[in-house]
């Protein structure tokens, strides 16, 4: 029976899962893919690692030259993270006739481009979809399944540290710090866990999601982004009562040939599917013209469900080899279409404002909104001890740009004690 051989590059939480994965799974995967998959050597930094498993006589070194000179390796699982020393890995692996299966958004949400063509030029095949959703198949429905009808639009909870937070300080009432040190222990979270807290993580996934969607390359750079640091158990309490919970969410829209991209905590109504995942659980929700609305649900985090979705690469890598074809990606990672500013996405806005109560001051900042065009659906008044008034809005439709400029202005009014929360309404029908 023909045998393919892998290395594995980086044996932390996810490589690891690999490892174990690989060997537990040994047989079941011959059986289903018709050849033998032996994971032939592991390039670790610290090969002097204690390990979650037993790696029996497999070779573990620390000179990427061992697997890289090595004629046997086929496949190489690059489970490292970070741009550099993974992006060399990367290319010379490609370039020196290797497949490639990573996990690494960071990367890919810079260098998407320059590394796909580098596989096209070398015939060989790079592989990522655990970079995005874990165990969920987000980017094969987006290169296959999907391609018949142009999709419109990619909202997503793609970062599984961020969502774990929110549902603990939502459901449970705990405080943002100690919640993110148990993300931590569960593995969910980056090594620099600022990544997931401050929305680069779910960024770089919503680059990468975008370029698939829309056949387009969608850079990190392209991505507007803000973190969940700032949200607070009130937000949170305000939002219950309005029936509606807050999301990091990732949105991914095209609208006359631009691509609108960005992160950011949203407030969602409660009856909406991506209200309904909690924990470290991921979706991700597709619209498009003709086939409606499509909803992928799973494990975004973690040993296991990421390893299962590297190791679905490596089937699909492994019937290339077998059938002589490549998947390639060097189309779809061309820039073809604009990219919207921000000042110009047209959302609705959640406003949380605390001024001095005296009457009048709800009429000069309605007046105010009103010249900027920005238009309330709902306003509500909490009075408060110590002659000030929290005022909460809802607006209409506004395009960004103006509501920023209305915000200024009512920031540097005699009246205004705090702009307290300033967030975005996604979902509403
Ligand atoms: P870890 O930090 O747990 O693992 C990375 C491993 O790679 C560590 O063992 C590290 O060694 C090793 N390593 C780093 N640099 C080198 C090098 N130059 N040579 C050899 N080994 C090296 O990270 P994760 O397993 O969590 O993540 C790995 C990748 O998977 C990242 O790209 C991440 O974004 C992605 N990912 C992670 C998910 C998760 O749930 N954890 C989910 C989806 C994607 P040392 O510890 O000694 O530095
Ligand atoms: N830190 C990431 C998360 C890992 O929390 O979603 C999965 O990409």
């Amino acid at each position: 029976m023909e045998t393919i051989n892998i290395a594995i590059l980086g044996l932390g939480t996810v490589g690891q899962g690999v490892a174990i994965m690989l060997l537990k799974y040994e047989e079941f995967l011959e059986r289903q893919l018709g050849c033998k998959i032996v994971l032939k050597r592991i390039l670790e930094k610290d090969w002097q690692k204690e390990l979650d498993f037993d790696k029996g006589d497999i070779p573990l070194s620390d000179n990427w030259q061992d697997v890289l000179t090595d004629p046997d390796i086929q496949i190489v699982i690059e489970t490292m993270g970070g741009i550099e020393p993974a992006k060399t890995f990367i290319r010379e692996a490609l370039q020196s006739g290797k497949n490639v299966v990573t996990a690494n958004k960071d990367l890919l949400a810079l260098h998407g481009q320059e590394l796909f063509g580098i596989a096209e030029e070398a015939g060989t095949d790079l592989y990522f979809e655990a970079s995005v959703g874990g165990a969920i198949p987000i980017l094969c429905a987006l290169r296959q399944n999907l391609i018949s009808d142009p999709i419109r639009e990619v909202m997503g909870i793609v970062n599984g540290t961020t969502n774990y937070i929110l549902s603990r300080m939502t459901d449970q009432g705990d405080d943002f710090s100690s919640v993110l040190a148990d993300a931590q222990k569960l593995g969910f979270a980056e090594a620099n866990p600022a990544s997931d807290v401050e929305g680069l993580d779910a960024g770089r996934k919503a680059a990468i999601l975008s370029t698939l969607a829309f056949q387009s390359q969608v850079t990190l750079d392209d991505v507007y982004i803000e973190g969940i640091t700032g949200i607070t158990r009130e937000d949170i309490l305000f939002a219950d009562q309005m029936d509606l919970c807050i999301k990091l969410v990732a949105l991914c829209r095209e609208t006359d040939g631009k691509i609108e991209v960005r992160v950011h905590p949203a407030l969602l109504p409660k009856a909406h599917p991506l209200s309904s995942v909690k924990e470290a659980y991921n979706a991700v929700f597709v619209k498009a013209d003709r086939l409606g609305e499509v909803m992928l649900y799973g494990r975004g985090a973690g040993r296991f469900p990421t390893a299962s979705a590297i190791l679905g690469d490596v089937a699909e890598i492994v019937r290339n080899i077998r059938f002589g074809s490549c998947g390639s990606l060097t189309r779809v990672y061309q820039r073809e279409k604009a990219i919207l500013p921000i000042e110009d996405v047209e959302t609705r806005f959640f406003l949380r404002l605390l001024l001095t109560d005296r009457p009048g001051v709800l009429a000069t900042v309605a007046r105010i909104l009103g010249r900027y065009q920005v238009s309330l659906d709902t306003v509500n008044q909490i009075d408060l001890i110590g002659g000030n008034a929290e005022l909460i809005f809802v607006t209409h439709l506004v395009r960004e740009g103006d509501l920023r400029k209305a915000l200024e202005e009512i920031r540097g009014l005699e009246i205004t004690k705090e702009v307290i929360t300033v967030l975005r309404v996604e979902g509403v029908a």
